[in-house]
């Protein structure tokens, strides 16, 4: 990557905020000290229930709204004191609509190209509205366009002038199915080509499916910073189910030896095992989890009358992680 500026930045984090605080003049604390790094190249994921600070901790790094304490820097410049050189590259792609009207797609492009002071560049324009699927409508009003539509131009419109961050706030809210995969390819491919992307979501198995890191907030703090595979062992091992045709009366002593249980009734044997790979998750007095031949070998082992009807392994998702570090919660900050 080259730097953009005299400063050498070619090492620094893409993002880094350190105690980033903002109260809003209503009183309202919406972050109370966010230290969060973040690295070239990254797709990480900012999570956290409405009303969290994910909307205001973008707009701190993007320049949109000042912090009240901390501090915050975009490939090593300082979004306060570099203000100008900081907001060139980001693109922010805003969680609210918010066009001109009466502007056709294809000019809301061209003029952000203006706006951030880059060349008039039509193919690249072309590039995006085809990779959003928007070329049918490029001559169209933003006003004759769909609600889906509306927000892939504003992922368009943050990305035309080739930023090296992108922050993407509920990307696809609103999406369907189809576009949001397409979206998720495209996502990968700017980082294959060297972007760093930052994006909130409300939808798990998006922030599992994209992300290499993701961080929760909630009220204002960060709860957790992981990938979301650690995430995912540190809350609960995969378990491996086992079901038979016939009922145990009770549990083996070489299952129990590896922290299995058996379901009421009998039927069901569950066991955890460990995903290699993965930090094994903490141990609360249980054996650490096996491997799965080791579960298999235990099984076999069992009266031979038994038969084994079905054998499936269970892995927790980002979903029931989320849900445990702030689910469950009433009176959210909203
Ligand atoms: N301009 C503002 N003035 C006053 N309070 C605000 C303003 N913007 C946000 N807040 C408050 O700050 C807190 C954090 O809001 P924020 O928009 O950052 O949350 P969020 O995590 O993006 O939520 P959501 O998932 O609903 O988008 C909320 O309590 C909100 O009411
Ligand atoms: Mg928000």
């Amino acid at each position: 990557m080259t730097a953009t500026t005299s400063k050498d930045l070619s090492s620094a984090p893409a993002v880094e905020t350190i105690g980033v605080a903002k109260r809003y003049p209503s009183g309202v604390e919406a972050l109370s000290g966010i230290d969060l790094r973040i690295e070239p190249g990254e797709i990480f994921a900012l999570l956290g229930p409405n009303g969290a600070g994910k909307t205001t901790w973008i707009s701190i790094v993007c320049g949109l709204a000042r912090a009240t304490g901390g501090s915050a820097r975009v490939l090593g410049l300082d979004v306060v004191k570099d203000a100008l050189a900081a907001r060139r590259v980001v693109g922010l792609v805003p969680q609210e609509i918010n066009f001109d009207p009466f502007f056709k797609v294809r000019e809301v492009l061209r003029f952000q190209q203006g706006y951030f002071g880059v060349r008039r560049d039509d193919a690249r324009i072309d590039e995006i509205l085809a990779a959003l699927d928007l070329t049918a409508k490029a001559d169209a009003g933003t006003r004759e366009l769909s609600g889906g539509m509306k927000r892939r131009l504003l992922i368009a419109k943050a990305l035309v002038h080739a930023p090296r961050v992108v922050f993407l706030d509920e990307p696809t809210a609103g999406v369907d199915v189809n576009l949001r995969r397409d979206l998720w390819d495209y996502v990968r491919e700017l980082r294959r080509r060297g972007t760093t992307i930052v994006l909130t979501t409300h939808y798990l198995e998006e922030a599992e499916a994209l992300a290499d890191r993701v961080g929760v907030i909630d009220k204002g703090k960060l709860l957790v910073l992981d990938t979301p595979g650690a995430l995912l062992a540190r809350h609960g091992a995969r378990r491996i189910k086992i079901k038979l045709a016939a009922p145990l009366t009770a549990l083996p002593a070489e299952l129990a030896a590896l922290g299995a249980t058996l379901e009421p009734g009998g039927l069901e044997l569950s066991c955890p095992v460990a995903t290699p790979g993965l930090p094994a998750p903490p141990a609360n007095g249980q054996p650490a989890p096996a491997e799965i031949r080791r579960v298999i070998a235990a099984v076999a082992a069992l009266d031979a009358s038994i038969a084994v009807t079905d054998l499936r392994t269970e892995q927790p998702t980002l979903e029931q992680v989320f849900m445990a570090l702030v689910g469950h919660r009433k009176g959210a900050a909203a």
